[in-house]
């Protein structure tokens, strides 16, 4: 049964969270889409990075950090994170009922792929955790079982981006030693499905030489959630949004890394929901 999302307010936030600060990537291509949302994003930098934890612990994150996005009156939860939104989307959804919309940045993603046209075998490369959910086969052989997916965990990935390796010499030799794995091969399409491979999205073309279609995820779900929030009439009607970007743990080093994922620095706010 759907939960009746009746009492939304339009002028309310958007709230979206990830495992830290790399989700900033989804919240930037939503910022394009949407200049007059107003966006309360949290990094829940204390647990970072989700890629290798249980799914029972990735839940029991995801519920405390919706309550406090539906404390902070949020009309939309956005689960930035592919870990989290593979492990946790049927949780959050049930806990958060019709307080909010809740998107996830896999649906958006499938629908997309599977409606493209000459696609028969989808590579996908993301954490182990998602990866070992075999998500996004199962959904896409859901809307098409003759569809072929390919799924490689790439889990140095993401520390490699964060460390600021990318677009150099050792992340192009890092890449290409993934994607030259026989699990990929003969792809025709590949799903991005990491909050942090936008960054990396360059070098994944040069690697294919535009003969593989590459999908990344942040601004295909930021026109989904352009799409929900018309489609509801839920669309922010103020101007000059100021946005709030929180995490769990604060260092220097996250504060000053949100320049990559968010092309421009920002401050972040500690609220410490597991101190
Ligand atoms: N945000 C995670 C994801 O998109 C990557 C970082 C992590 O493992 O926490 O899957």
């Amino acid at each position: 049964m759907t939960k009746s999302t009746n009492n939304l307010s339009p002028n309310n936030p958007i709230g979206i969270f990830d495992s830290g600060i790399g989700g900033l990537t989804v919240a930037h291509a939503i910022t394009k889409e949407l200049p007059n949302e107003k966006l309360i994003y949290f990094g829940d930098t204390a647990h970072l990075p989700y890629g290798d934890k249980s799914a029972d612990s990735i839940k029991y994150y995801a519920i405390r950090i919706s309550q406090l996005l539906l404390q902070k009156k949020c009309k939309m939860i956005v689960i930035a994170c592919n870990t989290a939104s593979s492990l946790a989307y049927e949780t959050v959804k049930d806990f958060v009922g019709g307080q909010a919309l809740v998107v996830n940045v896999i649906d958006p993603v499938v629908e997309e792929v599977v409606n493209k046209k000459k696609i028969k075998r989808i590579g996908v490369i993301g954490t182990k955790g998602t990866i070992k959910s075999d998500i996004y086969s199962h959904k896409i052989r859901q809307h098409n079982s003759k569809l072929d997916v390919a799924s490689l965990a790439t889990p140095l990935l993401v520390g490699m981006i964060e460390e600021g390796f990318f677009n150099n010499k050792i992340s192009r030799t890092i890449i290409n030693d993934y994607l030259s794995r026989p699990k990929l091969h003969k792809i025709d399409s590949i799903i991005l499905a990491c909050t942090h491979f936008p960054l990396i999205k360059p070098e994944v073309e040069e690697y294919y030489k535009g003969k593989v279609d590459i999908i990344d995820s942040a601004g295909v779900v930021a026109k989904h959630v352009k799409d929900q929030l018309k489609k509801r009439k839920l669309t922010n009607t103020q101007k000059n949004p100021q946005h709030q970007f929180y995490v769990s743990d604060y260092t220097k080093s996250f504060e000053k890394s949100t320049k990559v994922f968010f092309r421009k620095k920002i401050k972040l706010e500690e609220v410490a929901i597991w101190k």
